[in-house]
């Protein structure tokens, strides 16, 4: 499977709010559900969040297959002092196949090459072992542990090297 990340656009917001229909039952399996308001006032949400990567505070990126087609969404938020929080999730029909893998790869490398970040974090619960396993294997490492919603998690850091 040959995929890219894609910064976010506007002209992705028709795409990225089917992506989000189509996949709410399954990632809500794994990561709190948006609610309703989220899909209700989804173009407005849009907006706001181009208007807030304008700033440079996040980069929001699509992960897209060879012909364009949506498969899932990697992002980097809470941008500071070199550091930035990532977040990912890839929809149901592309999972297990490496995708998550490849996106978070390419997002160390984008951070480190265009964002000029030094270090990225994450975090995620404890029973979600398809996220820690992506983590494990693009060079995460557990740094301590806290509590995401009255579930226990772990918090994870990777330093970037600008050489990569
Ligand atoms: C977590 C998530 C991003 C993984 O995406 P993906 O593209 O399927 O991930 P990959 O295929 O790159 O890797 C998943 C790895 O986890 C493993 N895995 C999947 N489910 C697992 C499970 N229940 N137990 C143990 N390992 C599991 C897979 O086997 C794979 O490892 P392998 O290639 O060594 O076999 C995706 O499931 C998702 O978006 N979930 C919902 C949202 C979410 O949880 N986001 C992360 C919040 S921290």
């Amino acid at each position: 499977m040959t995929t890219r990340l894609e910064r976010l656009r506007a002209d992705h917001a028709t795409a990225l709010l089917a992506f989000e229909r189509e996949n709410r039952e399954y990632f809500a399996r794994s990561v709190p559900d948006r609610g309703d308001d989220y899909f209700a006032a989804f173009a407005d949400r849009h907006r706001a969040l181009l208007a807030e990567q304008a700033t440079g505070a996040c980069h929001f990126h699509l992960l897209v297959d060879e012909r364009g087609g949506l498969l899932g969404r990697v992002n980097l938020v809470d941008v500071a002092a070199g550091a930035a929080e990532l977040g990912y999730r890839i929809g149901e029909r592309a999972a297990g196949r490496g995708a998550a893998t490849a996106a978070v790869h390419e997002v160390c490398r984008l951070a480190a090459a265009e964002y000029g970040l030094a270090a990225l974090t994450a975090v995620t619960t404890l029973d979600n072992a398809a996220s820690r396993a992506v983590l494990r294997r693009t060079g995460f490492a557990a740094v301590g542990e806290l509590d995401l919603d009255g579930r226990p998690g772990l918090r994870y850091r990777r330093e970037l090297d600008a050489a990569r």
